[in-house]
C-alpha cells in the first residue's frame, strides 16, 4: 500500500504537468493535504516579469486556503532536480504560516524521492506569536 507522502508525490507529479514556466523551463509541482484530509495542487506560474513567478507550493497553499483549511498536514513537491529540490525559503515561511509540524516529500521526475520536515528546512521559524501584544 502506498504511504501518504507517496500519494502526494503522485499527484505532485500530476500538477507538475500543468506548470507554466516557459522562462526558466523548470516546472515544479506541488500537493498539500489539508486539516480537511482533501488534497491540493499547485505548479510554479511564470510571468514576462520574471520576479513575479508563483513557485508550486505558495500556488498548492493558496488552493487548501481558500477552500476552508486552517493548516497542512502533509506536502509533496516534485521537480527535475537530483537530487531532489527542496522548497525555496519565501515558500519555507509560507508554510510556517500553516504548520508546525509537516512531514515533506521531496521527488524528481526519475523517481528519487527524499523525506524531511519543515522542522528541519526551517528551524527555529518567526511565526505569529513571536509578534509582541
Ligand atoms: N520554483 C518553485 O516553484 N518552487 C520553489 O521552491 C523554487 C522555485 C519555481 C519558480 C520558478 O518558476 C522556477 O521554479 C525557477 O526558479
Amino acid at each position: 500500500m502506498k504511504d501518504e507522502l507517496e500519494t502526494l508525490i503522485a499527484r505532485a507529479e500530476e500538477a507538475r504537468a500543468r506548470a507554466y514556466a516557459p522562462y526558466s523551463h523548470y516546472q515544479v509541482g506541488a500537493a498539500v493535504r489539508g486539516d480537511n484530509g482533501k488534497i491540493y495542487l499547485g505548479a510554479n506560474i511564470e510571468n514576462a516579469s520574471y520576479g513575479l513567478a508563483l513557485c508550486a507550493e505558495r500556488n498548492a497553499v493558496a488552493q487548501a486556503i481558500l477552500d476552508g483549511c486552517k493548516t497542512l498536514t502533509g506536502l509533496a513537491v516534485v521537480t527535475s532536480t537530483s537530487p531532489p529540490a527542496a522548497p525555496c525559503g519565501m515558500c519555507r515561511q509560507t508554510l510556517a504560516e500553516f504548520a508546525r509540524e509537516l512531514p515533506i516529500a521531496l521527488g524528481n521526475d526519475r523517481g528519487e524521492r527524499a523525506d524531511t520536515s519543515l522542522a528541519e528546512l526551517l528551524p527555529r521559524a518567526f511565526h505569529g506569536s513571536d509578534i509582541p501584544g
